[in-house]
């Protein structure tokens, strides 16, 4: 059984560009889920695809599954605002996500993918990768885990 070290180290080897970049910082200022940042939300889902995938016994390409995973939700404003451009956020962020994540780093097909379709079934585009199912199912878990964890 990997410890959450290992899954710690991991992602740091894979993603380490993506944690100190300057943007995904500043997802540390937004809130996704009841006292959840949207950094530490997207770190959560993270670890989450990655037990899960080990758990199933699943073959992923965990680099790509650590880099869709902590890029999901890069939409990058607070969605709890009340402001014209965040209406029916749960349908339109996966795009934004997409289209900020393209223009800050270099994206494999799955990756792109797994941002994209992370809001099935709300969002009616289906997951077409391991790893876009395993985000998929991972945000849900931890989006309740967050919601119901709230102090
Ligand atoms: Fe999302
Ligand atoms: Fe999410």
């Amino acid at each position: 059984m990997i410890t959450l070290n290992k899954y710690n180290d991991l992602i740091n080897e894979y993603a380490s560009d993506i944690l100190n970049n300057e943007n995904v910082l500043s997802q540390k200022k937004y809130m996704q889920h009841g006292n959840t940042s949207t950094y530490e939300h997207t770190y959560k889902v993270t670890l989450e695809a990655l037990k899960l995938s080990d758990k199933l016994k699943l073959k992923v390409d965990k680099k790509t599954l650590i880099r869709g995973c902590l890029l999901h939700d890069y939409y990058l404003y607070d969605w709890h605002e009340n402001d014209k451009s965040h209406r029916l956020h749960g349908f339109h962020h996966a795009k934004k996500a997409l289209d900020n994540a393209k223009r800050d780093f270099n994206l494999n097909k799955i990756e792109e993918n797994m941002i994209y379709t992370h809001m099935f079934p709300l969002n009616l585009r289906i997951p077409k990768y391991k790893e876009s199912i395993i985000l998929c199912v991972a945000d849900k878990i931890s989006a309740v885990k967050e919601t119901f964890n709230r102090k």
